[in-house]
């Protein structure tokens, strides 16, 4: 397997410059200009194209058990539409239920993946309890190249941790050299304010949004940068919606506290409005945090651009409209959550990003991809282009115009958030580790081939 990308526009987050790339089985070995094409080798033109690090989404739930039900992807079609997105890792969250051991949902995770996906992947393991028992074997999970523990605020009896096991979770993690991811909601305020809104027959989809201001984030963060301070854990911050969070974790950063932010694309393109449309219509549109007024959207491009906020995620969390949000069609409450993105991403980010004049292309680079690299443990085998990298790449067109829609989408999911947007640009070929896995919107890779990604604590 050798492959020649000539003339393209290679992007990274230091770097924009026209070179060919050459690349020997999986790996990247030689940019150059003029490289003559070695026989036998599929070459790729790129002229008039971007080169980009194969994308990362560091925030995934593929077949998630939630609310009473399971999200729709399977590592089949999810990984399937993250590569014709751009996407070429992911991490998705491994979450057993407060009643599983920790190694018993490690070992599902595993197995519903193993050999199954298309693309790269890992985990961040789910820290859903923490007695003595779960520690042992959280050990025994980052021994096996696992390096990031997610955490939940909220979710209160299902995934969410009290403060002790918070406490004792950073602190191992601290110990380990684990990154902790948190969502951060804090959950009796949810609790109460549903049980409020309910008692006021306030039970449609518009409840969700009510029953979890930005003060119900902001309390979260706040509650875990102090936890960090004590514990001198490693964090970062999943789907920040709001500027109230992002002013929590900036002002933790400035104690010293180690914090990185995430946020979603659906936070930068999608406002409250969605959340608040009529009819059942609105459910589509449920997630937590809850979609936000317009205005925390320039902050969150402005902490892009000025690098407050580390990555743009999906936290694809797909439930059809049909089947399973109705689930919570008389009671907002079990509304099963989440807006599914994996595909669109990337294609969503250039178009509002960088094609708007919002983001500049190596932001976007280092936002949707090497930074996912850095945090946590791929770099420079991922999210990078210079030999000894995987030649996992996107060929990007900037050229392309289309238009998102259900009837087109790769997801198993029954609507697309963004039906009928159009976007600016979009992936010509994207490879994973020397293997074409997408030529001009169609899958062409092997299922199966996606690895199982170790990283090492630092
Ligand atoms: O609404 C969301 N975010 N659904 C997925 C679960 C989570 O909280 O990440
Ligand atoms: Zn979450
Ligand atoms: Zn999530």
């Amino acid at each position: 397997m050798s492959l020649l990308i000539k003339n393209g526009e290679i992007v990274t987050p230091d770097a924009r410059y026209v070179a060919d790339i050459w690349c020997e089985g999986e790996t990247i070995t030689r940019i150059d200009r003029d490289i003559a094409p070695p026989p036998g080798a599929e070459v790729i033109d790129a002229t008039g194209k971007f080169v980009f690090p194969g994308f990362i989404d560091p925030h995934t739930h593929i077949y998630l058990p939630f609310m009473g039900t399971y999200s729709r992807d399977t590592y089949e079609t999810a990984s399937k539409a993250a590569l014709v997105g751009g996407t070429t890792t992911l991490f998705d969250m491994c979450c057993p239920s407060r009643a599983e051991e920790p190694m018993a949902g490690f070992e599902t995770w595993r197995a519903q993946s193993e050999g199954k996906s298309a693309c790269d992947y890992s985990f961040h393991m789910g820290v859903t309890k923490f007695d003595a028992g779960s520690e042992a074997q959280l050990r025994e999970i980052v021994a096996r190249g696992v390096q990031s523990f997610k955490i939940f605020l909220a979710y209160k009896g299902a995934f969410g941790i009290d403060d002790p096991e918070l406490y004792r979770t950073l602190k191992l993690a601290r110990e380990l050299g684990v990154v902790v991811c948190a969502h951060c909601e804090n959950e009796t305020l949810v609790a109460e304010r549903q049980r409020e809104l309910l008692a006021e027959g306030i039970t449609g989809p518009e409840g969700h949004y009510l029953s979890r201001p930005p003060s119900v984030e902001a309390e979260g963060v706040h509650h875990l940068m102090t936890f960090a301070e004590m514990t001198g854990a490693r964090t970062y911050i999943v789907h920040l919606s709001c500027v109230e969070a992002l002013r929590e974790a900036v002002a933790a950063r400035l104690r010293g506290v180690e914090v990185a932010v995430e946020t979603l694309i659906q936070y930068l393109v999608l406002d409250r409005t969605y959340a608040e449309r009529g009819g059942f219509e609105a459910a589509k549109y449920v997630m937590s945090p809850p979609l936000r007024d317009a205005a925390n959207q320039d902050v969150l491009w402005d902490g892009l651009r000025s690098g407050l906020v580390q990555t743009v995620a999906t936290d694809h969390a797909p439930f059809d409209f049909a089947g399973q949000k109705p689930m919570g069609l008389d009671d907002f409450t079990k509304i099963p959550n989440g807006i599914p993105s994996l595909e669109e991403r990337v294609n969503l980010l250039y178009t509002h990003g960088v094609a708007a004049g919002r983001i500049d292309l190596q932001t976007f680079v280092a936002v949707a991809s090497t930074n996912a690299a850095k945090q946590f443990g791929l770099f420079p085998r991922k999210g990078a282009i210079q030999p000894g990298a995987d030649t996992d790449l996107v060929v990007y067109d900037p050229a392309y115009r289309g238009v998102l829609s259900k009837a087109t989408q790769i997801h198993a999911v029954d609507y697309n958030a963004f039906e009928g947007w159009e976007i600016a640009g979009r992936p010509a070929v994207v490879t994973v580790r020397g293997e074409v896995a997408v030529r001009d919107g169609v899958f062409v890779g092997t299922v199966g081939r996606g690895r199982f990604l170790e990283r090492a604590t630092r």
